[in-house]
């Protein structure tokens, strides 16, 4: 059975290049990005890690921890990190699961046999503070994924949560915001006394304050 939006995200216990890592303790109530690629040293994941490397920084100001999963050795992920490293020049700072077995790849459904029986697809989870799944995505394996997005998707659902609006198509940080159908006129305006523009009985956009930044602390070894 697929994980689906709104289940909560199976815990784990495995082996990563930065050591055993518990999904939740290492969570610590922060947003989580599980990527899975399916091997080290090929030219589509190498091209997505250093991507996701450096993007890391604006990943860490939303309060999101990356954490990439394959089905390779520990022995693999080091000696492709320090690849990584030279052609980035930057350390890595998120870990990277080593899945042999496929447990975890299993767990959530990443391994899709009529795409490849033993190796992981390009499956993507965002998970809450609270341990929710709130955004899946799954990629075939000759198309990187878009980094950029799924920052975009991480802003949307940050600030539908504290703002309590939603977001329209092609939405970027800062544009204009929707108020939601179930929103009554009578409640918008207590919620939203900066008015709205009114484009149907059932369309409106508002502008609402950005969501401030919360830095997470970095570990960047060697
Ligand atoms: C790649 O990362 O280039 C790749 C990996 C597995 C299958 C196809 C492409």
């Amino acid at each position: 059975m697929a994980i689906r939006i709104g289940e909560t995200a199976p815990d784990f216990l495995a082996d990563s290049s930065q050591g055993p890592l518990d999904l939740y303790q290492w969570a610590n109530k922060n947003w989580v990005v599980l990527f899975s690629h399916p091997a080290d040293f090929t030219p589509v994941c190498t091209s997505e890690f250093c991507r996701s490397v450096e993007l890391e920084d604006q990943f860490s100001r939303r309060g999101v921890k990356l954490l990439g999963l394959s089905t390779d050795s520990i022995e693999h992920h080091t000696a492709w990190i320090n690849d990584i490293k030279r052609i980035t020049q930057r350390n890595i700072g998120f870990p990277i699961i080593a899945d042999p077995d496929r447990r975890i790849a299993r767990l959530y459904e990443m391994i899709h046999p009529q795409e490849d029986e033993s190796a992981a697809i390009r499956a993507l989870f965002v998970i809450d503070p609270a341990m929710k799944v709130r955004l899946t995505m799954n990629y075939p394996m000759s198309v990187g994924r878009n980094f950029n997005e799924v920052l975009r998707i991480i802003d949307a659902m940050q600030l539908a949560d504290v703002r309590g609006i939603a977001t329209p198509a092609d939405w970027v940080k800062g544009d204009p915001v929707l108020i939601p159908a179930s929103v009554s006129n009578e409640v918008a305006e207590e919620r939203f006394p900066q008015g709205w523009q009114q484009i149907t009985h059932y369309y409106r956009l508002t502008v609402v304050k950005p969501v401030g930044d919360k830095t997470l602390p970095t570990r960047r070894a060697g």
